[in-house]
């Protein structure tokens, strides 16, 4: 597997994600532990894998003998429908508006996100996230809830 244009030896059943580790690439992770099953269900890792489309959780997606990137750059995962609905295209900028802030990065199409929501992994300091939602605690487990907010996403003309 070529990651980042580094080779990386694959191993039959290792991750991408280890397999890029053991090239030298670190991919951030969140809900990956060694210890525990994979989960794949915070998607901090997202890669590119060529001839795939969308976007994969290397800490789940076994390597095979694939070129895989990381994701350059802030994406927004759109459903094909939406982005049609608002004349924006795969790779496009967007913007995202919430009461509490405005982000812009690219949109990447896929059916793999329901219709009506987008997806977005808050650790692109260019677009963080973080900026369209809140602070709130989780009054129980005193941990911040999941980051969950309403957007308005548009196509940014400036790009
Ligand atoms: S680290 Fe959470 S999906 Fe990979």
């Amino acid at each position: 597997m070529i990651v980042d244009g580094r080779q990386a030896p694959v191993v039959p059943g290792v991750s991408i994600l280890d397999a890029a580790r053991g090239a030298g690439v670190a991919i951030p992770v969140l809900c990956h532990h060694p210890a525990l099953p994979p989960d794949g269900s915070c998607r901090m890792c997202l890669v590119e894998i060529d001839g795939r489309p969308g976007l994969h959780p290397a800490c789940v997606v076994p390597a095979e003998s694939a070129l895989g990137w990381l994701v350059p750059e802030a994406t927004v995962e759109v459903h094909p429908r939406d982005a049609a609905r608002l004349g924006v295209a795969d790779d496009a900028r967007v913007r995202l508006h919430s009461r509490r802030g405005t982000v812009t990065a690219r949109a990447r199409l896929t059916p793999g996100i329901s219709e009506g929501t987008v997806f977005m992994p808050f650790h692109f300091v260019e677009a963080a996230a973080n900026e369209l939602t809140h602070a709130a605690v989780d009054p129980v487990a005193k941990i911040p809830e999941y980051k969950v907010c309403a957007v308005a996403l548009e196509a940014d003309d400036r790009a």
